[in-house]
């Protein structure tokens, strides 16, 4: 089973994704946990690349583009087969959120990202996808504390509040694949709600 988390900055995605792998471990499941931009050897040398403070003339299209690279190798390399050998697989972000960054966020057009995607992906889509929700400035603030700050945290308030949105959209236009989890709340509770989700819908509930 292949299961993403998406949300916007300062979610608190990493921890909890961390600890939610911990309880399916400890229930018998074979968990690879993984993330994106990165996940392989190659995909984390495209991370690179794209986080790097000195590429400040970067064009959004060649941004794109190796989002979209360092996905391919992600998943042919990793997500694909430990998904078909029954591991379940938890990412941390996948082309929800090139939809929701580049597309609503950037502004750039949906369909053809979505083609981007397809090709890149070869369509595989997540059989379930987690928005960890959080305020566009108490993210920001939460996240400024963390270590990580790249040059990708730089854009604009209004940037992140369309980015936010788009999230809404994709989860309307796509109900049954998301689950929305409110993590403006304290990280237990968040914590609490994920593992409920994951036992009902690993007892196919
Ligand atoms: P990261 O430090 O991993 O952020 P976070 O902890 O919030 O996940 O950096 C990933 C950044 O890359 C984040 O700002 C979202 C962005 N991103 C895109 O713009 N498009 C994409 O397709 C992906 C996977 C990430």
């Amino acid at each position: 089973m292949f299961i993403t988390f998406e949300g916007p900055e300062g979610s608190g995605k990493t921890t909890q994704i961390r600890r939610l792998a911990e309880f399916l471990r400890e229930g018998g499941h074979e968990v690879l946990c993984t993330r994106e931009p990165g996940g392989t050897p190659i995909s984390d040398q495209i991370r690179a690349v794209i986080t790097n403070l000195e590429n400040t003339a970067m064009h959004p299209r060649t941004e794109i583009l190796l989002f979209q690279a360092s996905r391919a190798q992600h998943v042919e390399e990793l997500i694909r087969p430990a998904s078909e050998a029954g591991k379940l697989v938890l990412c941390d972000r996948y082309a929800d959120s090139t939809l929701a960054y580049q597309g609503y966020g950037h502004r750039y057009d949906l369909e053809m990202l979505r083609k981007l995607i397809n090709f890149a992906t070869g369509g595989l889509q997540p059989d379930l996808t987690i928005l960890l929700d959080v305020d566009v400035e108490a993210g920001l603030r939460r996240k400024q504390k963390g270590s990580e700050w790249n040059r990708l945290d730089a854009y604009a308030l209004e940037f992140h509040r369309r980015v936010r949105e788009g999230y809404f959209e994709l989860v309307r236009n796509n109900p049954e694949r998301w689950v929305v989890v409110d993590a403006g709340r304290p990280p237990d509770a968040v914590q609490s709600d994920l593992r409920q989700i994951l036992t009902e819908r690993l007892a196919g509930k």
